[in-house]
């Protein structure tokens, strides 16, 4: 039983098609070696880690447990430019294989990422974003539709996934509410090359979130997360739960530390209905997703 490989999965050296997506103070160095462990891509933004010095403490430590891919995200606006420097240059160090620009042109960064060996993804939510980063010279077009966790785009994949594949020449990467090895199946078939899914992976025991916010993943559904940018200024998912009981969505929450205190999930808690070890997350992918194709095909 597995799940086909692509040509972006079989150049990355991975087992499954299967990115586990950077979440801002969330995901850890643990995701990373269990993702590695499991045959899927881990990955976290350099930021996760507090200061230069930390981030390079979590390299050394990933470069010892294991020689498999893992993905370092730099969010190129949302970090301190000389911040940004030091870790574009340890990611160079530590020849991180892959590396994901978000939140920013990442033209500087593909240069430096090829000198270094390393594959670029950029995540989009329209066409227009795609053209300039494929311009820029990345690998791969992570495409982000409507009920993604984090900053979300407000196209279907149904759309979106499609038309980014048929219209530019790198490959697409699929993201937003895919939880399920159907989910997975159905990404697939709609042309991309590999699946990047982050909601699914804040209900794992190793992801570094609080008990109470992977609960809350658990227990929410899709019609519990608003799509807001009254929160952090970028439009963006949220658990109902996490804002305070008396906001309405033309209100800025007062008080509460954004992405801290107020927690991101997209419309993919639906199919969330457990906390599991990362790997038996990904045996579960594996089995839902032979399942659907023994479905389609009879
Ligand atoms: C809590 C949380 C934090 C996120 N932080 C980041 C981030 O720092 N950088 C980034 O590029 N994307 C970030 N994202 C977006 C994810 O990388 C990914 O695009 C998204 O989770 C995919 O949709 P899904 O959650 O429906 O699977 C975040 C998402 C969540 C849920």
């Amino acid at each position: 039983m597995s799940i086909p490989s692509t040509a972006l999965s079989r150049r990355l050296g991975l087992k499954y098609p299967i990115v586990s997506a950077p979440m801002f103070i969330i995901s850890n160095k643990e995701m990373l070696l269990a993702c590695a462990e499991a045959g899927i891509l881990g990955s976290m933004p350099s930021l996760n880690a507090r200061t230069v010095e930390a981030f390079r403490a979590d390299l050394e430590w990933l470069r010892r447990k294991t020689d498999r891919p893992f993905a370092i995200n730099m969010t190129i606006q949302l970090t301190n430019p000389e911040r940004l420097l030091a870790d574009v240059a340890l990611c160079e160090e530590f020849e991180v294989p892959v590396w994901i620009t978000s939140y920013g042109n990442p033209t500087p960064f593909v240069q430096r990422a090829k000198a270094a060996g390393a594959t670029v993804f950029h995540d989009v939510i329209n066409m227009r974003h795609a053209r300039k980063a494929e311009s820029a010279g990345v690998d791969a077009i992570i495409g982000v539709s409507a009920g993604a966790g984090g900053h979300a785009g407000r196209l279907t994949p149904y759309a979106l996934i499609p038309y980014l594949e048929q219209n530019l020449s790198v490959p697409v990467i699929a993201a937003g509410a895919i939880s399920t090895g159907r989910q997975i199946a159905a990404s697939l078939a709609l042309g991309a090359e590999l699946v990047y899914m982050g909601t699914r992976f804040i209900a794992s025991t190793e992801c570094g979130a609080q008990d109470a916010y992977k609960e809350m993943v658990v227990s929410s559904g899709p019609e519990e997360i608003v799509y807001t940018d009254k929160v952090s200024g970028v439009h963006a998912n949220f658990l109902r739960a996490s804002l305070p009981e008396d906001w309405t969505p033309d209100r800025t929450p007062e008080g509460a530390k954004r992405w801290k205190e107020i927690w991101s999930a997209g419309h993919g808690v639906a199919e969330i209905h457990g906390i599991k070890p990362i790997g038996e997350i990904v045996e579960d992918l594996v089995r839902e997703f032979h399942d659907a194709v023994k479905r389609l095909t009879g």
